[in-house]
């Protein structure tokens, strides 16, 4: 089969197209071939050696794909082959097959396609964990989310809308403002213009809101605890301006915070076949309603990794950036 290597990783040109043997599914792995693979920022920090997978993983990128199922382990229950499925993987979606645990393997929701489906298991999962799992994000909270034309956060947004949370977020162009707003968020700041700090306690009539999902680091943790309400949630999933900030903590202590965070790629197959559980109850009747919907941006084939890395690297898009392997 074909796949991309990243040799010894670096710049995105060091994404080439290679012949490999496909993989085989353990008792409990399902073979998923291929039609499109998810392109997610975790990849671009692997390609670059800043994220090595968790032992055992494949070393090829790719933590997403939607495809047929062309063969199953003996002890995997629920999934059969011929399925038209989306999986979460531990790697190894760029390629022309992937081996999932089958706990992590999904239905396509009724009505989407096979590109949308494949743009979903990332980020859903990703999200479901953190707002809802460690964030507790109830129905009448207000919730902020950096970085919403992102994949995570226009997932984050359409969630916590649809489930009754009012949503703010923050955003680096009047472009990505719009689409944030059309997808469900109450307003979009434009953090390269506007203190979102100010902006939101000016929105919250000076309470702060219930909790914010961050991927920004840096300075923004000292302002995020400036923005919250006493007794608010901080989860953070990345720290893309750092992680050794030099902070005042002590409205940790004065609105008595609680700051938590998570990354998905190291947590077992149950946890996540757990968090599968969960989408499949909760998102995918969303999904199938239309109330939530998958936002894809662009499409590469799969030779053309190198050009959607760098998509995704110049910040241009809104939503999901996706390979396309086999197509439907
Ligand atoms: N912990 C986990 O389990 C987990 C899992 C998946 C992803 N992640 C993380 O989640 C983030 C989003 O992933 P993705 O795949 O959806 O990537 P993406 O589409 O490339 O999104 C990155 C986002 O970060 C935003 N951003 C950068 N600097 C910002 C700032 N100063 N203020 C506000 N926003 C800022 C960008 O917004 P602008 O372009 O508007 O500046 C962009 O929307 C990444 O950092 C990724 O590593 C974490």
């Amino acid at each position: 089969m074909k796949q991309i290597a990243h040799g010894e990783g670096g710049a995105p040109s060091v994404l080439q197209l290679v012949d490999a043997p496909v993989p085989q599914p353990g008792p409990a792995e399902v073979l998923i071939r291929v039609a499109y693979a998810g392109v997610n920022r975790p990849d671009v920090a692997q390609r670059e050696g800043r994220y090595p997978p968790p032992p055992g993983a494949s070393p090829v990128l790719g933590l997403e794909v939607a495809g047929e199922v062309a063969a199953v382990g003996a002890a995997v229950e629920g999934v059969r082959v011929g399925d038209a499925v989306c999986a979460l993987t531990n790697g190894g979606g760029y390629a022309e097959y992937a081996v999932v645990p089958y706990g992590q393997v999904l239905p396509v929701p009724r009505g989407l396609t096979l590109a949308q489906a494949a743009s979903l298991p990332e980020n859903y999962f990703t999200v479901w964990t953190n707002v809802f799992d460690r964030g507790a994000l109830r129905a009448g909270e207000t919730f902020l989310v950096h970085g919403g034309s992102s994949g995570i956060g226009l997932a984050a947004i359409q969630l916590a809308h649809a489930r009754g949370a009012t949503v703010y977020t923050t955003v680096g162009s009047p472009e990505k403002a719009r689409a944030c707003e059309r997808y469900g968020a109450r307003v979009a700041i434009e953090y390269r213009n506007e203190d979102f700090v100010e902006r939101v306690r000016t929105l919250t009539e000076r309470r702060g809101v219930d909790l914010i999902l961050d991927m920004v680091g840096g300075d923004y943790v000292e302002r995020n605890l400036r923005a919250l309400a006493v007794e608010g949630r901080l989860v953070q999933i990345a720290f893309q301006a750092g992680s050794r900030p030099n902070a005042d903590f002590t409205l940790l202590m004065v609105k008595r915070l609680h700051w938590t965070g998570s990354t998905l790629r190291p947590r077992s197959a149950d946890e996540k076949a757990h968090i599968a559980a969960q989408l499949r109850e909760h998102v995918w009747p969303l999904l199938e309603a239309g109330t939530v919907q998958p936002v894809v941006f662009e499409i590469f084939d799969l030779a053309d990794a190198r050009a959607a890395h760098e998509l995704m690297q110049s910040s241009r898009h809104i939503g999901k950036i996706l390979l396309k392997v086999a197509g439907d």
